[in-house]
Parts: structure tokens; sequence; C-alpha cells
């Protein structure tokens, strides 16, 4: 568990902090004009921690993850301002060819749509050896293909993979959706960098499957000392292995505190709605559609705060002037409930 740093609102490094993104605001830019999908972005996380990013369909999640990894396609995507700071070097600043040589041993990520990841023209096989090859290269370590294969066809059993062996002899496209996915993450794993994304990691995968991958990302956190970044919808799913969280909503973090207390005692109304939609008792179950209200046109948000057209709490301002995010307690809101401006 790790306590949150004062300088989190700010994304700020210090000598733990192995990625901080500091007041990221991101368009994507099209002939109907521009939407803002990121705005104003600021997070941090340390060596060693496993950090959530929860919000609703549309709040800018895989954007958040695309941008963090040098991934987004510019155009449409426009990087208005910011910088993502990776071990003290300002990414946005690197070239592509310069990015390229930190994806993959320092930071990867497993995409949404899984499929992306792998090479259709490859086997699997093929392409989970060369990861392991390259692996090798990179740590100066001997490369065994005898031992590679056998540890390769370990962790697909390890990720509920039943015929390892003829997985390896596939092409991606004779794969199911969920066994795709699962081939990405191993892929991912055996790249071990130093942060990984996992953008919905367990969409498409059955509870069981789930469980076992959650299992296999707290070992690769705490053995291999693998900084992550869960990115889901998922937020009993978050709590269950992250150690921070934050919450996302058109664009903005509204909340950000230790996992165990923003489910146990959110704060903003939004994390409230989205905890109190989690069926009790039935912690593997899905989140039920919440909460109630339309999620919003990124296109025409309302004045002042961005969720008040749904919230239970509205008050007068909270139309007219847009909160910041203030620290209270350990943790981060952006609400007027919690500003002592609001006074
Ligand atoms: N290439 C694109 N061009 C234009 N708009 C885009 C593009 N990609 C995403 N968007 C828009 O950006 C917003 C944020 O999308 P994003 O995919 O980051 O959300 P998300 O939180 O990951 O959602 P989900 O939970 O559905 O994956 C959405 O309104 C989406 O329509
Ligand atoms: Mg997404």
């Amino acid at each position: 568990m790790s306590l949150v740093s004062q300088n989190s609102e700010l994304g700020e490094h210090d000598s733990q902090t192995l990625l901080s993104v500091n007041h990221l605001t991101v368009d994507y830019v099209s002939l109907d004009g521009h939407v803002r999908v990121l705005n104003d972005v600021s997070l941090a996380v340390k060596s060693g921690e496993v950090v959530g990013i929860v919000g609703e369909s549309g709040s800018g999640k895989t954007t958040l993850g695309l941008a963090i990894l040098g991934l987004l396609d510019t155009p449409p995507a426009t990087i208005r301002t910011g910088e993502i700071v990776f071990e003290g070097k300002n990414l946005l600043k690197l070239s592509q060819n310069e990015l390229a040589q930190i994806r993959g041993a320092q930071m990867s990520i497993v995409l949404q749509e899984s499929v992306e990841a792998l090479n259709p023209v490859y086997k699997v096989g093929f392409q989970l050896l060369e990861a392991f090859e390259a692996i090798s290269k990179h740590e100066k370590t001997r490369y065994d293909p005898t031992n590679a294969r056998n540890q390769v066809l370990k962790l697909l059993e390890e990720l509920c993979i039943s015929q390892p062996e003829a997985v390896l002899e596939k092409y991606p496209h004779e794969l199911s959706g969920g066994m795709r996915k699962r081939v990405a993450i191993a892929m991912a794993i055996i790249q071990r960098p130093k942060l990984l994304v996992l953008d919905e990691p367990t969409t498409g995968l059955d509870a069981y499957v789930q469980s076992r991958l959650l299992k296999l990302l707290k070992q690769l956190n705490q053995k291999y000392k693998v900084t992550m970044i869960i990115i889901t919808h998922d937020l009993p799913l978050a709590t269950n292995i992250c150690d921070r969280i934050y919450v996302m909503y058109a664009g903005r973090i509204l909340e950000e505190g230790d996992a165990k207390r923003v489910l146990k005692l959110p704060l903003h109304p939004y994390t409230k709605a989205l905890v109190s939609a989690v069926p009790t008792g039935f912690e593997d179950a899905p989140p039920l559609q919440v909460p109630p209200g339309e999620p919003p046109d990124l296109k025409r948000l309302p004045n002042g705060c961005k969720f008040n057209p749904r919230c239970p709490n509205k008050m007068k301002i909270c139309e007219e002037k847009e909160p910041q995010l203030v620290q209270h307690g350990r943790g981060l809101v952006r609400c007027w409930l919690y500003d002592d401006k609001n006074t």
C-alpha cells in the first residue's frame, strides 16, 4: 500500500516516481471541429505501484494509456499541453525512434483491442519466442530455445490456456478474442517491462480466468517489481489489485486515493454512484450500468462541474464554476462539497 504523495496532484516527479503525467490536455480534431478528450490530467506512479484508472466508457482512459506510450495517432489526436515524464525524460520531446527504444523493455501496453498486439502473418509461438529472445538479448543472458519454449508453455498454462502446444502453432486470427487477449498479456509479461499498462485486461474473460490473471499480475508486480497501470471500467477489479486509484470523468480526474479507501469511503458523488452500483456479496459480478443519467457528450459539456447534471448533491456553484482537484485527507477530490472556496 502506498501513501498518496503531496505531489500527486501535479503529478510532479520525485526520486521514487517512475512516471508522471503533468497537465496533459488532448483533443481529437476532425472536419467537424475538435473535441477535448483529456483536460489537464496529472498523475504520478511510483516504482512498484499498481495504479488503477477507472471510469465509464468514453471518459478518456484509453486515450491516456496510448498517450503515455506515445501511441496516439496524431492526427486525429493533438496534444495541446502537458508533459509525460518517464524516468526523468519527457517522452513528448523524444523522437519516434527514441520512443521505440523505450517501448518493450521499459514500458509496454496490452491494448484494449488485443488483436492489434499480434502480427497476423506469424504464428503465435514464433511471436512469443521472438519476444523471449529479444529480452534475453536486452538482458544479455544466453537464449536457450528449449528453455524459452517451456517457459512460454508454462505461462500460457498459468493463463488458463488448456492446449498451449496447439496454440503456439496457430495464427492470431485462429484464436478466440479471449484467447488472443491472454496471448497479448503473455507477450507483455515475457517482456517484463518496468511499466506495464493494461487496458481492460479482463474484458472477454470468464470469472475463473479473470481471477487467475489477477493472481498472475500480482505475482508479476511482487516478484519482478513490474509497475502497473490498470485501465478498467470495473471498480471491484481495480480495488482488488491496485494500490491506488484515479477516477476519471469526461477527460478529468475527479478523485484519487488508496484503492481500499476509494471503495469503502468514496468522496466524489460520481465515485459513490460507481461504488453503489457494485452488487454487494458478489464481488466477482460485473458492475451494473451506472450511474443514473446519460454519460456526458464531450462536445456539449455543461458549465461548472461536468458531473453536475447527474449529481444528487448539486449546489448552485456546481453549475457555475468547475471545482479544482483538492487534497482531502490523504486523497484528492474535484468537488465543491470538499472545497473551502465554496463557503
Ligand atoms: N480516433 C479517434 N477520433 C476521434 N475521437 C476519438 C478517437 N478515439 C477516441 N475518441 C473519443 O475520445 C473519447 C475518449 O475515448 P477513449 O477511448 O479514450 O475512452 P475510454 O474511457 O477508453 O472508453 P471505453 O471504456 O469505452 O474504452 C470518446 O468520446 C471517443 O469517442
Ligand atoms: Mg478504452
